[in-house]
């Protein structure tokens, strides 16, 4: 009957088209990153049957520590461990994958004819994804300066975050580096840990940095004084290891480095351990290219809820976010948290898209079947009544 095959040619049609308006990608979620945020936001995502994929470089920001502290329940943990459980137990969502390998570019696609977009990620082989969402969960860079024996001994002895690190060496005589402004920061964060502190200011100690220092601590002097913190302004030429902690601990994990501090003039001073102050980078290109807004070089999700970003369907978790918290718990919390917001906004279209294909679907049929039976209707409705007259 020809009515019958003119509705199911209509609403064929019809569904293809507005389905288009959720785009059809080889994923749900593109997550770029490996780390503590990236893992969580699988995790989440893969609880929810999202198919999600989790690329991953191998570039950890904490690769280079002996074991990561202030991790409820994962204190004292090795931080590849940490990352090979999280996996492990990710794998069992099989709506998940992962992919060992770094992206080399990401491309928001704008589908005009089908009023939607998508991302295109690209990775080094050359190998092409697309998914509805990202989440950059690409992490920092420590931009530590090229000093012979500094490189070597970071997160083993010299580290940056007393958290993470300070308790192990407590007690030890301390030394901090970086610039004069940094000073008084290193020891407010620390003075509970240690009471033997040298700031090595490594010739910042300028009237300039006076003054920056005075700006915010007008009274920094006396500050110091009252840690008994000295000032060692000599300019270091290298700093050597003497000692390795990693075979020098006690029971209670307390871990004794010791480092010899060589300076241009050719002396020398020992200490057991350093916190320092020196700058960070993102890790990787991808935000840049995403022309994604910055604050200070981080990654602006303050302005956004649920770690969105300045850029629609792209959302920035972990240390490269502007949240300010740049340690495993943050990582954890938000991913976690890009999760869940990456869903909902999923599912909020997949419901619009629902719902105006059903809308869309009832108001075209109403309309055809009043143009095909109104006047055989009309005829009815008329003989009807006069039945009911006679
Ligand atoms: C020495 C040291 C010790 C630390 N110890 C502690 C500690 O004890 N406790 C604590 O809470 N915090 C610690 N931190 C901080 C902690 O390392 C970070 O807060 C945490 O790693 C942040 O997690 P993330 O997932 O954001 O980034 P990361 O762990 O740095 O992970 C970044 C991920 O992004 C990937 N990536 C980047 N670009 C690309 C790309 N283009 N394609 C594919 N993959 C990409 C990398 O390969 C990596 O998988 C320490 C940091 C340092 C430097
Ligand atoms: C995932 O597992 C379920 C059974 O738990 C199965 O129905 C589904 O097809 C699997 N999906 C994939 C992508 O393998
Ligand atoms: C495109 O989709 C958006 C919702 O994503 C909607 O607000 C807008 O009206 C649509 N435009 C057209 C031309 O259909
Ligand atoms: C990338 O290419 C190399 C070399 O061909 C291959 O071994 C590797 O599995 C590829 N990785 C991915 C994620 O496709
Ligand atoms: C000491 O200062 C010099 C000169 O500015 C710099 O190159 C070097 O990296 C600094 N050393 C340390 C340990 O910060
Ligand atoms: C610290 O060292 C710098 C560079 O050598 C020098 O200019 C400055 O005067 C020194 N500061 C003090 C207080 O001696």
């Amino acid at each position: 009957m020809a009515p019958k095959s003119l509705l199911y040619t209509l609403f064929s049609t019809l569904s293809v088209a507005l389905a288009a308006s959720i785009p059809q990608t080889d994923y749900d979620v593109i997550v770029v990153g490996g780390g503590p945020a990236g893992l969580s936001t699988l995790s989440s995502l893969g609880r929810m049957r999202r198919r999600t994929v989790m690329f991953d470089s191998g570039e950890y920001r904490n690769a280079p520590t002996r074991e990561m502290h202030d991790v409820i329940g994962n204190d004292g943990t090795p931080p590849a461990q940490f990352r090979a459980l999280a996996r492990q137990q990710i794998s069992k969502y099989n709506s998940t994958s992962v992919l060992d390998i770094k992206i080399d570019s990401i491309t928001p696609i704008e589908d005009t004819a089908a009023n939607t977009s998508y991302f295109r990620a690209i990775d080094a082989n050359g190998t092409q994804y697309t998914s509805r969402k990202v989440v950059l969960g690409t992490g920092l860079v420590d931009l530590i300066p090229d000093v012979p024996g500094l490189r070597e001994a970071w997160g083993k002895g010299i580290w940056w975050c007393p958290w993470c690190d300070g308790y192990e060496h407590r007690d030890e005589s301390l030394g901090i580096l970086g610039g004069l402004p940094d000073v008084v920061g290193s020891v407010l964060e620390t003075h509970t840990l240690y009471s033997d502190i040298i700031a090595f200011t490594n010739g910042t100690y300028t009237p300039a940095n006076e003054v920056t220092l005075a700006a915010k601590y007008p009274n920094w002097q006396k500050q110091l004084e009252a840690w008994d913190v000295r000032i060692d302004n000599r300019s270091i030429a290298s700093i050597e290891r003497v000692q390795n902690g990693d075979d020098h601990r006690d029971e209670t994990g307390r871990q004794f480095d010791i480092f010899r501090v060589h300076f241009t003039d050719g002396s020398t001073v020992e200490r057991n351990t350093f916190i320092t102050n020196y700058p960070t980078a993102q890790r990787s290109t991808l935000p840049d290219e995403l022309s994604l807004v910055m604050v200070d070089d981080k990654i602006d999700t303050t302005d956004y809820t649920g770690m969105r970003t300045s850029a629609p369907g792209v959302y920035a978790v972990g240390d490269c976010n502007s949240d300010g918290s740049t340690n495993v718990p943050h990582a954890m919390f938000s991913g976690k948290r890009a999760g869940v917001y990456v869903h909902v906004e999923m599912s909020r279209e997949e419901s619009n898209a629902a719902i105006s294909k059903r809308d869309f679907n009832r108001r075209t049929l109403e309309k055809q079947t009043e143009r095909m039976v109104g006047n055989e209707m009309e005829k009815l409705w008329k003989r009807v009544l006069d039945m009911h007259r006679e």
